[in-house]
């Protein structure tokens, strides 16, 4: 593997990949690089440590058609058009995508290799080439439970989601601090005057968020000071796209296609920066003891945390605030709901830009080092 090419890669998922490969010295071991752009051919690239390097065209399918691997944080629309042309010319390469355009063709594989290994070594072996980024709740979901999948002690999961605005994109993370600062302005010099009255406040806050100017070009309504019940699109299921994805994709992660868990909920958009967090209700498929489960979750990958079900601990580990930027996936709120012993509960955070996003694509990048 010496000639990789990278697309996209200053976008907010590209610029995190590229972060976590120079931290973990990824370009040592890729003689190569090749960085490429959609509209600054000739620009200067991006340092990886190996000098000047300067950006191709990510439509020229001669060269894109030389490399050995390509990772592209593009967006579905490049992969739609560029990927059916290499494959057409009869391009062999490795295709690493973050976009979800090919997360269920049957030749893909969607990476997680923490949860998935088999499954990623498997096709491997059987001449794959098409290695797909999950959709980052479920990866998130998987990261935290994969353990009790992995021992079969799950019949189903309800997840219901707090997700941040990265997953919309970087203008939506920027459209939830101005609205927040909307917010702010609203409430004026009153909020330094303890002796204001506080639903005086509140009314002026709520104006604000009705009000025609209050940014809202991204979202479409407000998130900061409220919640958005509903992310993508609709499915005739009346699920959004975002839940219908929770079992689908879990079980082509689990490579269990044929016998999939359920796994279903609904999914919210909260005023949180990069970090998704869940609450999942897991039936077991039997009463195991708590801490039995606590073992099997915190023994399935090096990144999960168990958080005890305690106020002070909960409080301080398991938010968006504490985990934002980190690998880590903690898991709290572990107890067996009132419904009975095979009724487990969670409470799961994790960066939607690191486990959710970048760091799969980074490490199938790593199993293809020579
Ligand atoms: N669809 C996710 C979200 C992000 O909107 O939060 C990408 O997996």
């Amino acid at each position: 593997m010496r000639r990789v090419g990278f697309v996209g890669w200053r976008g907010m998922v590209g610029s995190v990949l590229m972060d976590r490969m120079r931290e973990e010295g990824d370009f040592a071991w890729i003689p190569e690089p090749e960085f490429f752009t959609t509209s600054q051919i000739g620009a200067a690239g991006p340092d990886v440590g190996r000098g000047a390097v300067t950006l191709s065209d990510a439509y020229d399918l001669d060269l894109l058609s030389t490399l050995d691997a390509i990772v592209t944080c593009q967006g579905s629309d490049y992969t739609k058009e560029i990927h059916p042309q290499l494959r057409e010319r009869g391009w062999g390469g490795y295709w690493i995508d973050a976009s979800s355009a090919m997360r269920l063709e049957r030749n893909s594989v969607i990476v997680l290799d923490p949860v998935n290994r088999p499954v990623i070594d498997a096709a491997l072996a059987a001449g794959k080439r098409d290695f797909i980024g999950g959709n980052c709740t479920v990866s998130l979901m998987l990261m935290a439970i994969g353990g009790l999948f992995r021992e079969g002690l799950v019949e189903w999961v309800s997840a219901m989601t707090y997700q941040a605005a990265s997953g919309a994109g970087a203008k939506n993370m920027r459209e939830l601090l101005l609205q927040m600062g909307a917010l702010q302005d609203a409430a004026g010099a009153a909020l330094d005057d303890p002796a204001a009255a506080i639903l005086d406040i509140d009314r002026a806050v709520t104006a604000a968020m009705r009000a025609d100017r209050f940014p809202r070009e991204q979202f479409g309504v407000p998130l900061a000071g409220s919640l958005i019940p509903w992310i993508d699109s609709p499915m005739p299921s009346g699920q959004s796209r975002e839940e219908w994805k929770g079992q689908v994709e879990t079980n082509k992660i689990l490579g269990r296609e044929d016998r999939p868990i359920p796994v279903d909920g609904i999914c919210v958009r909260v005023g949180a920066m990069r970090c998704h967090s869940q609450g999942l209700t897991i039936k077991l498929t039997r009463d195991i003891p708590l801490a039995e489960a606590e073992t099997i979750i915190a023994a399935a990958n090096p990144w999960v945390q168990v958080i005890p079900n305690d106020r002070e601990e909960t409080v301080r580990r398991l938010s968006p605030a504490a985990v934002t930027g980190a690998l880590t996936v903690p898991v709290g709120r572990l107890r067996k709901l009132s419904m009975g012993g095979e009724y487990l509960s969670a409470f799961t955070v994790g960066d939607q830009l690191l486990w959710g996003a970048a760091e799969p694509l980074r490490r199938m990048l790593t199993l293809l080092r020579d």
